[in-house]
């Protein structure tokens, strides 16, 4: 328990440093997570286990479930043209993987054929899952939409999800960590895991 309440400290410090509106985004999803996703900006594997499945990245086959709910979503789940879904992935047999942070999920829905045939070929009938950390220093990306792209409000960064989270402005150098997605018996399933690496790059840097 010490462990978790130092982590605790250290994610607070942290949140204060970032000095973000997106931090908003990253508490309401840790309410969620409970105790475990209380427990850091990063990995909180350890409250689990670092093999529990709570902790798990994503995996083929697992559901998509809201950020507070454990019934698999559906497309029409999804608002079309909306702002981003806050939402989880779920192991065929129920246990959803909110044990880490760095597993927080957005999904967007758009009409599938007003997409490019690359960004199509990873959504499930429309839908596109995206991780919420920004790849620059690891902020969670806003909620909000700013047009059509993903913001982050920490420095700037801009994704565009229609190109499969590509950087559309920088400081960000890498786009972001996207899952493909399909559509088994009507319910939003994972069909590959995580494209990129998870996380900021200048983690522990001054980078502003
Ligand atoms: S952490 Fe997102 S732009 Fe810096």
């Amino acid at each position: 328990m010490a462990d978790v309440i130092n982590e605790l400290n250290q994610s607070a410090e942290a949140q204060q440093s970032c000095n973000c509106a997106c931090v908003s985004r990253r508490a309401v999803l840790r309410g969620v997570a409970g105790v475990a996703g209380l427990a850091g900006l990063s990995s909180v594997s350890s409250v689990f286990g670092q093999d529990a499945p709570e902790a798990m990245r994503p995996q083929p086959g697992d559901f998509i479930v809201s950020a507070n709910g454990t019934t698999p979503l559906t497309p029409a789940d999804v608002r079309l043209n909306a702002n981003p879904f806050d939402a989880w992935a779920m192991s065929p047999d129920g246990i959803v993987r909110n044990g880490d942070f760095d597993n927080s999920l957005m999904l967007l829905r758009y009409e599938p054929d007003t997409l490019p045939e690359e960004t199509k070929a990873r959504a499930g009938e429309g839908v596109l899952a995206f991780n919420v950390i920004c790849t620059h220093a690891g902020c969670p990306v806003s909620s909000e939409l700013e047009g059509p792209l993903i913001k982050c409000d920490c420095h700037g960064s801009r994704f565009d999800p229609t190109k499969n989270g590509e950087v559309a402005h920088g400081p960000a150098r890498r786009k972001l960590p996207q899952l493909s997605l399909t559509v088994v018996d009507g319910k939003l399933s994972v069909a590959s895991e995580f494209d990129s690496r998870i996380g900021g790059d200048m983690v522990g840097e001054d980078d502003r």
